[in-house]
């Protein structure tokens, strides 16, 4: 079959990593007998540059007419420190979200037997852990209305939740519990939060309607001790956006292993693909950064196209990888650090 992939390698590490996840898709379409066809369009720092914006109005059209979105990292350093910077990367990344309708963004989060030492957890606590993070990701207060007084001494960011966008992020939360563990945990704040406990009343009208799932409900200063205290605990995780953006960083490094976990974001239109970790960019140009979190996220990109196979294919090939250590420095420990291109090209080779 013949695909459309929309390529956004944004910045820093990001170019390098995706060039990874190519190779290795190209392989499965060599093997499987599909045809990938890879449109390359700029974002963030790199869009910002070229375009004066950081999400071009051609970049999301491509995005539409594709099949999904391949996307690398976003940020750059120069804006980090700035804040009276007028167009910022990240802008780029969350105008993407609402313009693609990204509601739910998915990071699952599991443990790699021969990278337990690496975790900052000791390894009974850590081992067998799995979970995934549904975090909602085009509500909240990362959209709400934001300003500063005229006097600019002071500022405000509004956070506002409809029941339609609580609804239908737990619909996606209960479907995901339902193929999984059948368990479903809902973090906010309802002991301070009017959102949250907009939330927590959806949820626990929606949770008659899921009786085989076992929900329970936490507030996210305990999730955020449970995890480090009982990862092994969780299955289906779902919260609000900003809880999400911080538990989710949170969650990704208790495994020991930030380079290799994937993400999805789904929603209205083409659903993007992307590693958790950032853009990474004292590393960038180097040749140094671990690819495999891209590679899994390309996985993630063909179960979505239904490519079932192929993806367990790109899954076994990363493990027999990480168990021969071919893996980059960040990993390597005391043994050789295998180039990123150098992985990449071994797992395009091995597939
Ligand atoms: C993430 C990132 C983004 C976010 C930034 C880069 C805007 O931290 O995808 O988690 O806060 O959502
Ligand atoms: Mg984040």
């Amino acid at each position: 079959m013949k695909f459309k992939i929309a390529t956004l390698p944004g910045d820093g590490i990001g170019p390098e990593i995706v060039d990874q996840a190519i190779k290795v898709m190209k392989a499965v379409g060599k093997k499987f007998d599909h045809e990938f066809e890879f449109n390359f369009a700029v974002t963030g720092a790199a869009a910002i540059d070229e375009v004066g914006e950081p999400y071009p109005e051609a970049t999301h059209k491509i995005c539409l007419e594709s099949d999904a979105v391949l996307f690398g990292a976003i940020g750059d350093p120069k804006y980090d420190n700035d804040p009276s910077a007028k167009v910022r990367p990240e802008q780029g990344l969350l105008k993407m979200r609402k313009q693609l309708g990204l509601y739910a963004n998915i990071r699952p989060v599991t443990t790699f037997p021969s990278l337990l030492h690496k975790s900052p957890l000791r390894k009974d606590i850590v081992e067998g852990a799995d979970f995934v993070v549904v975090r909602e990701l085009t509500g909240g207060i990362y959209f709400g209305g934001k300003g500063r007084s005229e006097d600019l001494k002071s500022a405000f960011d509004n956070c506002e939740y409809s029941t339609e966008e609580v609804e239908r992020i737990l619909k996606l939360a209960y479907d995901y519990a339902g193929k999984r563990n059948k368990r479903l945990t809902v973090v906010d704040k309802a002991n301070v939060l009017a959102t949250s406990r907009l939330w927590r009343e959806v949820a626990q009208r929606m949770e008659k309607d899921y009786e085989n799932i076992e929900t329970d409900y936490m507030f996210v200063d305990n999730a955020a001790m449970q995890l480090i205290q009982w990862p092994k605990k969780f299955d289906v995780m779902v919260t609000e956006n900003m809880f999400g953006d911080i538990l989710s960083d949170e969650a990704s490094v208790i495994t020991g292993s930030l380079g290799l976990l994937p993400s999805a974001s789904v929603g209205k239109e083409t659903s993007v693909f992307e590693p958790i970790h950032g853009s990474y960019p004292q590393a960038a140009g180097k040749d140094i950064a671990n690819p495999v979190a891209t590679v899994l996220s390309a996985a993630m990109l063909l179960e979505s196209l239904d490519l079932l196979e192929e993806a367990k294919a790109v899954r076994d090939v990363v493990n027999r990888s990480l168990d021969q250590d071919v893996v980059t420095e960040d990993i390597a420990g005391d043994k050789k650090a295998y180039k990123t291109s150098e992985v990449g090209d071994w797992l395009a080779a091995n597939l």
